[in-house]
């Protein structure tokens, strides 16, 4: 969600996790050396060291990849959403260490014949298709192109058996203030939830994601799992989900629910809807630099071919 527009991404270039890594620690180990970090030194205002990076194996590309380059694990990984860890872009890296990701269990349940939960653990190990890396373009007011390991949201929910009346999906974020700092401020109306449509959530561009650039989540960005939904802004992406459950009307969604007139339930990708506080015609590519210039924005985040269709018949400015 963007509250303030982002000012100080640097230009990087595509550095692999384990390269970037090595190189914080040894930062980190001469700052500590310096005394620069105890003393509150010129590096103090280094984020703490990311976290998550276990490597997953047998990992293949999914053919719906895009072959556009990556955007550097350090901008992925650094630069986030994630209010329960802080409303600043470079919070949820610094202060994410307080999430425990196991055990984790997700309850699943509403409208289905076996409602029931399932834990991380066979998540991790029970969709092992081999094409799990989707490397996808992902866009707020700002866009990046994301490695993600996942496998598709449809997979998942098949194995609790919606009934007819299933016609959406709702998801929750844990809520424990005690791992998640931010939830102590009503900075949100907690936990943070998201809904999908039946048909967007069995598409099979939609999934969930367990890891990044070949390595389990870093929980900044939505440890153990997270939904991703490349043809829509970003906070439909919900993190660190605790619960899923079918409904038969439209679920609550935490941003169109703060507020409604600036983000809708569908948030499609529209360059043709302005945010009422900013067009959303162009965006900044992260990692570019600031002098890279914006580039355009493509319906649906140029998804439209496999996606348009969902929404054949429906006024999109009205269902933004
Ligand atoms: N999920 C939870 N639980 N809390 C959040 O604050 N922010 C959303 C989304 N999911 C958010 C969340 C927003 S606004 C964005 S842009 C994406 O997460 C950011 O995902 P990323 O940090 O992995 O890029």
């Amino acid at each position: 969600m963007l509250i303030k527009p982002p000012s100080d991404i640097a230009s990087s270039e595509i550095t692999p996790p384990a390269i970037w890594k090595r190189r914080r620690e040894f930062i980190q180990a001469s700052a500590a050396g310096l005394g620069l970090i105890a003393t509150g030194g010129l590096l103090t205002a280094l984020p703490g060291p990311a976290v998550g990076g276990e490597a997953i194996p047998n990992l293949k590309p999914s053919p719906l990849s895009t072959d556009e380059p990556p955007t550097s694990f350090k901008d992925v990984s650094r630069y986030n959403n994630f209010y329960e860890f802080g409303t600043e872009k470079y919070d949820p890296s610094t202060n994410a260490q307080t999430l425990r990701t196991r055990p984790w269990t997700v309850a699943v349940d509403g409208e289905c014949e076996s409602p029931g939960e399932i834990g991380i653990e066979d998540i991790l190990t029970g969709f092992t298709q081999e094409e799990r890396i989707y490397r996808l373009r992902c866009v707020e007011a700002w866009a990046m192109v994301v490695p993600w390991v996942g496998f598709p949201l449809g997979d998942l929910l098949q194995r609790f058996k919606p009934t007819s009346k299933a016609r959406y999906v709702a998801f929750e974020t844990l809520h424990d203030p005690e791992q998640m700092p931010g939830q102590r401020r009503a900075v949100l109306d907690w936990p943070y939830r998201e809904g999908l449509r039946m048909d967007e959530a069995m598409h099979p561009l939609t999934i969930l994601a367990t890891g990044l650039y070949g390595e389990l989540l870093p929980n900044q960005n939505g440890a153990p799992l997270r939904l991703v939904v490349p043809w829509k802004y970003g906070f439909k992406s919900i993190k660190s989900i605790v619960r899923i459950r079918f409904t038969e009307q439209e679920p609550p969604a935490t941003w169109n629910r703060m507020q409604p007139n600036e983000y809708g339930f569908y948030a499609n990708v529209n360059p043709e809807v302005d945010h009422p506080r900013w067009s959303q015609k162009r965006h900044r590519v992260i990692g570019e630099g600031l002098f890279a210039g914006k580039r355009e924005t493509l319906p649906f985040n140029g998804y439209a071919d496999q996606v348009a269709s969902l929404y054949s018949g429906m006024d999109l400015r009205r269902f933004f």
